[in-house]
C-alpha cells in the first residue's frame, strides 16, 4: 500500500483524493491517511502531491517508517474523504518543515 508521511501534515492539499480509483483516503483535523485495506497499489497518487509526501510502503523514507503503522492505525478511526478541499491557509509556509508530527491532531 501507499502511505502518506510527515510532510502532508500541516499542508494537507488533498490533492491526492481527486485521483484514488479506490477512494483510500481517509480525513484528520489536519492531515489525511491512506488505508492499506484499500489501496490497490495503482500508483496515482504521489505524483499528485505538492507536498510529495506519499511514499510506496517499501519505499518510505527510514526515518518516517512510523508513518505505515500510523496510516493503518488513523484510517480506522477517520472519516473517508472522496472530495477535494482548500488547503488550510498556511500550507505554503508548512510545507518542508521537519517533524510536523508534533503538531499532529489526532
Ligand atoms: Fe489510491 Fe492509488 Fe494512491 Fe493507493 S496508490 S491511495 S489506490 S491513488
Ligand atoms: Fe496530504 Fe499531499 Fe494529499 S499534502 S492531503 S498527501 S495531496
Amino acid at each position: 500500500a501507499f502511505v502518506v508521511t510527515d510532510n502532508c501534515i500541516k499542508c494537507k492539499y488533498t490533492d491526492c483524493v481527486a485521483v484514488c480509483p479506490a477512494d483510500a483516503f481517509y480525513e484528520g483535523p489536519n492531515f489525511l491517511v491512506i488505508s492499506p485495506d484499500d489501496c490497490i497499489d495503482c500508483d496515482l497518487c504521489p505524483v499528485e502531491c505538492p507536498a510529495g509526501a506519499i511514499f510506496q510502503e517499501d519505499e518510505v523514507p527510514e526515518d518516517q517508517k512510523e508513518f505505515i503503522k500510523l496510516n493503518a492505525e488513523l484510517a480506522e478511526i477517520w472519516p473517508r474523504i472522496t472530495e477535494v478541499k482548500a488547503p488550510p491557509s498556511d500550507a505554503k509556509e508548512w510545507d518542508g518543515v521537519k517533524n510536523k508530527i508534533n503538531h499532529l491532531i489526532i
